[in-house]
């Protein structure tokens, strides 16, 4: 039997561009290796009525990780009226496949290298080299929400709560509800791995970025857990800043920042600034990691109308592919991988249409390639 059993997940649109860009580089390294297609994305949603089947979850769970292309999402209303005829009004409901994935198989890690390759002309200043550890199953997305507000509900937080008086007289269509829960497990675990990777890396602080002036309890919690952990690390020096004025910082001084850890919608937010900062979506590759599984995936959608035109740009997918080898200990492997990646972006022959050139994906694949 192979050394790893990786399941293959295209997903939708640029998702199958960028995974053949994948397929080739991972040819040319011989990973011990067998991938299994696995059935995700937009198409089971329409013909099944679910985006991500039971059998997918089923065959993940046999495999050591997942590499994923990217997925369509769509609104409420949109959803609904894609789906075959006979699915239709049957109250089913649409949910993004790859948070259901970071839930279910628990990978609370969410990784985002966001470093800037020397010679990328899309790089908002040369020097960057940030890593955002977003804690990946909790906070706003936990998923439970409440619309329209049944009238149990109001009395119990009326009951409980002081401050809910003011909303009170509101109908129930009339306010939604969506908590913001974090707990003390989940964010001991994303903040040691953001602690354990700036040991390891040699990074020299670590920057908490929350907010617990406003929201005293959950960011509260979550910056006291930090605080706790860095007394385990003396020679990382822990910095904490506000989400808002983080923001500010990582567009005035990016290479002041190195390792960042947060929870799950303020790591939504900061990994696309810092992606930005460093190329953009073409560039933010990401690891969704748990103690046995771990799905990679580049931090780009599915924009279908690329999909199939080999315009898009592999490099997320590719570093994202070096992050699924650091995961399986094939370290050369990855290290290799992320030097043949560096050497193409500063050579400069060989440039996607975002990089200002007119290389297509499956050149640059290609290319990065032909020297591992
Ligand atoms: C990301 C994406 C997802 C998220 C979406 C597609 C659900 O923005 O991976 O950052 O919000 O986590
Ligand atoms: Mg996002």
């Amino acid at each position: 039997m192979a050394k790893y059993q990786i399941a293959w997940m295209p997903g939708d649109g640029i998702g199958n561009d960028v995974m053949e860009a994948a397929e080739i580089v991972l040819e040319r390294l011989d990973l011990d290796a067998v991938y299994h297609h696995a059935d995700i994305g937009w198409e089971f949603w329409c013909k099944e009525g679910d985006p991500l089947p039971q059998r997918t979850v089923d065959l993940l769970k046999s495999c050591d990780c997942a590499l994923f292309g990217a997925i369509t999402s769509k609104p409420k209303e949109e959803c609904e009226k894609e789906l075959v005829p006979e699915l239709q009004n049957k109250g089913l409901q649409y949910s993004s496949p790859i948070v259901r994935l970071r839930q279910e198989f628990n990978l609370s890690i969410n990784l985002r290298p966001c470093k800037a390759y020397p010679g990328n002309p899309l790089n908002y200043r040369e020097g960057i080299d940030l890593v955002v550890f977003r804690e990946n199953t909790e906070d706003l997305y936990s998923g439970v929400e409440f619309h329209p507000v049944e009238k149990e509900i109001m009395a119990f937080l009326n009951d409980h709560h002081p401050r809910m008086k003011r909303f009170a007289h509101h109908a129930p269509q009339d306010l939604a509800i969506t908590l913001r829960i974090i707990t003390r497990a989940a964010s001991q675990k994303i903040i040691r791995a953001a602690f354990e990777y700036a040991k390891k890396h040699g990074y020299p602080t670590v920057t908490v970025v929350e907010k617990p002036n406003v929201l005293r309890e959950t960011s509260g919690l979550f910056v006291r857990q930090a605080r706790a952990i860095a007394q385990e690390y003396p020679d990382i020096e822990l910095w904490e800043t506000n989400i808002d004025a983080m923001c500010m910082w990582l567009v005035k001084n990016p290479e002041n920042y190195g390792v960042m850890v947060t929870s799950n919608m303020f790591g939504d937010i900061i990994s696309d600034l810092s992606a930005q900062l460093v190329g953009g979506l073409g560039f933010s590759a990401s690891g969704n990691i748990g103690d046995d599984f771990a799905v990679f995936e580049p931090t780009h959608g599915s924009a279908p109308k690329y999909a199939g035109l080999y315009k898009t740009n592999p490099m997320a997918m590719l570093i994202t592919t070096k992050l699924m080898l650091d995961y399986l200990g094939e370290a050369d492997r990855a290290q290799q991988l992320e030097s043949a990646i560096k050497r193409v972006i500063s050579s400069g022959k060989l440039r996607t249409y975002d990089m200002g050139g007119s290389s297509t994906t499956l050149d640059v694949a290609r290319g990065v390639r032909d020297l591992l």
